[in-house]
C-alpha cells in the first residue's frame, strides 16, 4: 500500500514534547501525525496517508455514530536499552483486527496494510517513543464513514492510526488492583461480540466500570451472562490464577472473552518456565472459596495498557475478599520475563519482537 507522507508543519516543539514523556499517563497526549485510509465499495483501499494529526470532518449521518459500527486495536512501540524501535506481535493484532471487522460486517484490511500503517506511524513520530519504562501506545481503528441511516453494512470506511505516549494504565502504579463484581451487568453473550474489539462492548461496560469506581474498585470482573457465575474477564484485561502447587488456571477462548495477546504470550512464557497452565472454566464460587482456603496463593490480570498487574481483594454486594497477600511473586516473575522480550533484555525466543 502506497501512504502519500506530509510531514506536520508545525510539530510539537522538541522541549515541550521531552516535557510530555516524562509523565504521559495514559490516553491524554497524542503524537504529531496520523495514518488513514479509506474503502468504499467500489474503490477498496485506497488514499493512505501519513499527515498531521487532525480532526475529521464526517457527515452527521456516519453510520458508526448511529450504530457503532467499528472496531479497534491496541498496541504498544517500545524503545529498548540499545535504542532500537520495536514492535511486539504486531501481526497477532493484525489477525484480531480482521476477525473483529469480519464480526462487525467491516471490510478486511489485509494484515501486511496493518502492519505496514502502524510501523509508518512509528517511523514518523519516532521521537514520541518515551525511552525508560514507558512506551507509544498505537490505537489503530476503523469506522464505518458511510453517510446511510439504513441498517446495513456501511459501504464506506475509514481506516486510522493514532499513537499516545504512556506511562502506567493504573494511578496506582505497582498497587494492587482492588477488583468489583457486577451482580447487574454483563459483558458480552454467546453468539454476542465479546470475541471481537469492537467500541460498542466498552459503551456496555461502562456503567459497570463507573459501579465499579463507587465501591473504590479499579476494574470489573465480568461473569457469563447464561449462568452468572464463570469468571471471564476484566472491562479490559484478562485473567490468570496461580494456585499453591504453582499451577495456573485462566478462562477459556469461548467467544465471549476477548483473546488477548498479552494473555496468548503470559501462557506460552510460563509454561516456557515449566509452569502448569490450563485453560478452563473458573467459577466465582471458586475463586472465593480458593481465596479463603488459600488454595489460591495469587491473581493478577494483563493487557496492553497495563501489562500485568496483581489483584488484592475481590469486592461484591456479599462482601469482600483478598487474594493472597497482593504481592504476587509468579506475576512478577512473568511480567519481568514478557517485559524483557518486549525491551530486548530477555532473549526472544519465540521471534515476537519486530524492528521497526
Ligand atoms: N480483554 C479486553 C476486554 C481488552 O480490552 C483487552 C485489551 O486489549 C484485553 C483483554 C487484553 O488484550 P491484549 O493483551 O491483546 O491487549
Ligand atoms: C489495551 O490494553 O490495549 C486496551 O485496549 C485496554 C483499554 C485501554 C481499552
Amino acid at each position: 500500500m502506497n501512504f502519500a507522507v506530509t510531514p506536520h508543519a508545525s510539530p510539537v516543539p522538541a522541549d515541550v514534547r521531552s516535557k510530555t514523556l516524562e509523565d504521559p499517563g495514559f490516553g491524554r497526549v497524542f503524537s504529531d501525525h496520523m495514518v488513514t485510509l479509506r474503502w468504499s465499495k467500489e474503490r477498496g483501499w485506497h488514499d493512505g496517508k501519513v499527515a498531521a494529526r487532525q480532526p475529521f470532518a464526517i457527515d452527521p449521518a456516519s453510520s458508526v455514530l448511529h450504530y457503532a459500527q467499528e472496531i479497534f486495536e491496541g498496541m504498544k512501540a517500545y524503545r529498548t536499552a540499545k535504542g532500537e524501535l520495536v514492535l511486539f506481535r504486531p501481526d497477532m493484532n493484525a489477525a484480531r483486527f480482521a476477525r473483529s471487522a469480519e464480526r462487525l460486517a467491516m471490510p478486511v484490511l489485509p494484515e501486511a496494510t496493518f502492519v505496514e500503517a502502524v510501523e509508518a506511524l512509528v517511523r514518523i513520530d519516532k521521537d514520541w517513543v518515551p525511552s525508560g519504562a514507558g512506551s507509544l501506545y498505537l490505537r489503530p481503528f476503523m469506522f464505518a464513514s458511510e453517510a446511510f441511516l439504513g441498517v446495513r453494512p456501511a459501504l464506506e470506511y475509514i481506516f486510522c492510526v493514532i499513537a499516545c505516549p504512556v506511562g502506567p494504565y493504573f494511578k496506582g502504579g505497582d498497587k494492587p488492583l482492588k477488583l468489583w463484581v457486577s451482580d447487574n451487568y454483563t459483558r458480552a453473550a454467546p453468539g454476542g461480540t465479546g470475541a471481537a474489539k469492537c467500541g460498542g462492548n466498552y459503551a456496555a461496560s461502562l456503567i459497570a466500570q463507573a459501579e465499579a469506581a463507587t465501591h473504590g474498585c479499579d476494574q470489573v470482573v465480568f461473569l457469563d451472562a447464561a449462568e452468572h457465575r464463570w469468571v471471564e474477564e476484566l472491562g479490559g484485561m484478562n485473567l490468570f490464577f496461580v494456585m499453591n502447587d504453582g499451577s495456573i488456571v485462566t478462562p477459556p477462548l469461548t467467544g465471549t472473552i476477548l483473546p488477548g495477546i498479552t494473555r496468548d504470550s503470559i501462557i506460552q512464557i510460563a509454561r516456557g518456565l515449566g509452569l502448569q497452565v490450563k485453560e478452563a472454566p473458573y467459577s466465582m464460587d471458586q475463586w472465593r472459596s480458593d481465596a479463603q482456603s488459600g488454595k489460591l496463593s495469587e491473581a493478577f490480570a494483563c493487557g496492553t495498557a497495563a501489562v500485568v498487574a496483581s489483584i488484592g481483594e475481590i469486592v461484591s454486594s456479599s462482601g469482600t475478599i483478598r487474594v493472597g497477600n497482593g504481592a504476587g511473586p509468579v506475576a512478577q516473575k512473568l511480567k519481568e520475563q514478557l517485559i524483557g522480550v518486549q525491551r530486548g533484555s530477555v532473549a526472544d525466543a519465540h521471534g515476537w519482537v519486530r524492528r521497526v
